[in-house]
């Protein structure tokens, strides 16, 4: 299949180099850097490229499972033909495509850290028909590079998270909303309950947290969430979890998913592990929810 060739020798030992520096060397939020080598080839997804957890409810795969995310925060967001979107941020652009097929939005700007995302991206969707109405950058999401009030959406799909800090994304989506305009995740939080994490349990989640690039600043739960967005000037903020249909079926599909010989082939082996590790049988999901949040920029 296009773009899942799997490395030569040298690759995957720079690979390996590369992993081992984001793991050991002291850095600040460099998400880019785990998206890089992550690439095409060492992700779980069958068909398409998609790289979030996917909502389960109603999916038999993968793929269809992360479509159906898509679609979700898309609803939520009421996505309609009047709409200018900001995508922040679009992976490999599998959620635009969808999203210009299903809701046919006048146009979708997506802004992106990670080069090759932005390269696979923007050639994935003049194959699909969509150039003239979405245009993919190099952009970060807590320094936009749009004017104030130009769009009417901004979506996060599975990447808030990540934005060092959450809050400067928020303050960064209401200065480039228009009055009415609405900003909607699908993003991680803290769960209410704190677990009392063992020894071993702490170092491996603060190792998880470091390759998956979620900054500490960000580990705070729902209630604080909508009250960092009213903070901001948002308001009829409201968060829905759907955790349950997301973290089991989704860590039993990546359990395996790293199995499976037609993937084992195209992963780098030390990629995978860290594949393993994060979704292994005594991975506990207890310390975190999964949700979509909606707020809208008042209208005067
Ligand atoms: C878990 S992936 C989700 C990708 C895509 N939404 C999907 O569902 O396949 C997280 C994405 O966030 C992007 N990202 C991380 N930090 C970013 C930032 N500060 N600004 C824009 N994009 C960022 C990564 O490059 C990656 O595309």
């Amino acid at each position: 299949m296009k773009y899942r060739t799997p490395l030569g020798l040298l690759g995957r030992v720079s690979e390996a180099i590369k992993l081992s520096a984001i793991m050991i060397l002291p850095s600040k939020n460099t998400p880019a850097r785990v998206y890089e080598l992550l690439n095409t080839h060492n992700n779980l997804a069958e068909e398409s490229l998609y790289l979030n957890m996917g909502y389960w409810v109603d999916a038999n795969t993968y793929d269809e499972a992360c479509e159906a995310l898509a679609i979700k925060l898309a609803e939520s967001a009421e996505l309609s033909e009047e709409d200018d979107v900001l995508d922040c941020s679009f992976g490999f652009a599998d959620q635009d495509i969808c999203w210009m097929r299903n809701f046919k939005p006048k146009s979708i700007t997506g802004i992106n850290v990670t080069p090759v995302q932005i390269k696979v991206g923007t050639e994935r969707v003049a194959e699909a028909g969509y150039a003239d109405k979405v245009k993919l950058m190099r952009g970060s999401a807590i320094d936009i590079p749009l004017a104030d009030s130009s769009v009417t959406k901004v979506l996060a799909l599975e990447s808030a998270f990540h934005f060092h800090t959450r809050e400067d994304f928020f303050q960064e989506a209401f200065r480039v909303l228009k009055p009415g305009g609405m900003l909607v995740t699908a993003d991680i939080v803290s769960a209410d309950v704190q677990k009392q994490s063992t020894v071993k349990g702490s170092v491996k989640g603060s190792a998880m947290r470091k390759f998956w690039q979620f900054p500490l600043e960000n580990a705070y739960n729902s209630a604080s969430y909508i009250e960092r967005l009213n903070k901001w000037g948002f308001e009829e903020a409201n968060i829905e979890s759907i955790g349950k249909d997301v973290y089991g079926p989704f860590h039993a599909y990546a359990r395996k998913r790293v199995n499976d010989p037609s993937v084992t082939l195209r992963l780098n082996p030390f990629i995978r592990k860290m594949w393993k590790e994060s979704y292994n049988e005594d991975t506990h999901v207890d310390n975190v929810d999964y949700i979509i949040a909606k707020a809208r920029k008042p209208n005067k």
